[in-house]
């Protein structure tokens, strides 16, 4: 099973509507120039909830071959949660993926295993595709113990899920300690947990789930040493944060392909 790499760009709190017109029409542009070939890599643009319905028109009335989605979602399905927006809110505006557990979801708001979890479920019921986030921190990293930490979140987060729902979603394994850092896993630290997620997913669901099943990789990630990181044989791809706010940067990343 040959695995279409996604390089998705998560802008975070960047970008306010307008910014993010010109933004992604750069970024559409740049593609472009450097002859983007959309059967060797998936591009697309994780950005605050008040950019979704800019970015979609955008996207869909000009055809740019980018995919878009959101930060995060709410377990609920509509109600009094105030300040919430729900899963059937995002697929409505034609989000494909949707990034759930995020590291800073997990520190700034209590998010657990469990909570990403349910996220994630709402968002396949509404046929997005989630990309949940798992990843140690330097503490448990510096112990030594980060692979079986984060084999104990990849068990929290796909709880309940089927082979087939598993299969279809996307993985990305961010260590805390190189995001925002400049501090940047090796293409070896990389590979060693998501070569490791991958055979848990086997070990939980199946083989045939692990083999489809795309693990990203994250934490400063950049044109210059993406590359490398994406020469790993379990690595699909990257979830990119301040990189993703240049466009000819990004555009560069998801290129990666031709370098
Ligand atoms: P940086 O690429 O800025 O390190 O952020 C990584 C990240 O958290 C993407 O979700």
């Amino acid at each position: 099973m040959s695995r279409l790499p996604l390089m998705a760009g998560n802008w975070k709190m960047n970008l306010n509507h307008v910014e993010a017109t010109n933004v992604v029409q750069k970024l559409a542009w740049t593609l472009s120039d450097y002859h983007y070939d959309k059967k060797k890599s998936e591009a697309a643009v994780i950005v605050p909830f008040t950019n979704l319905r800019t970015v979609q028109t955008l996207i869909q009335g000009d055809r740019y071959s980018l995919g878009f989605g959101a930060q995060d979602v709410s377990v609920y399905d509509a109600g009094a949660y105030t300040g919430e927006v729900s899963a059937g809110m995002l697929a409505k505006l034609d989000c494909t993926y949707v990034v759930v557990g995020h590291s800073e979801r997990r520190e700034y708001h209590g998010e657990t295993d469990e909570v990403i979890n349910a996220k994630a479920k709402k968002v396949i019921e509404n046929s997005m595709t989630p990309i949940i986030c798992v990843g140690e921190k330097l503490d448990i990293r510096q112990e030594g113990t980060h692979v079986d930490y984060v084999l104990n979140q990849v068990d929290g987060v796909l709880a309940g899920l089927t082979a087939e729902q598993v299969g279809a979603l996307v993985i990305a394994y961010e260590p805390v300690w190189a995001i925002g850092t400049g501090e940047v896993a090796t293409p070896q630290d990389a590979q060693e947990v998501c070569g490791a997620i991958r055979a848990r997913v086997s070990d939980l669901v199946g083989a045939e789930a692990a083999d489809s099943v795309r693990i990203q990789y994250g934490g400063s990630v950049k044109s210059s040493n993406v590359v490398e990181i994406m020469a790993q044989g379990d690595v699909d791809g990257a979830l990119v944060g301040g990189a993703s706010l240049d466009p000819e940067e990004f555009a560069r990343i998801v290129t990666f392909y031709a370098r």
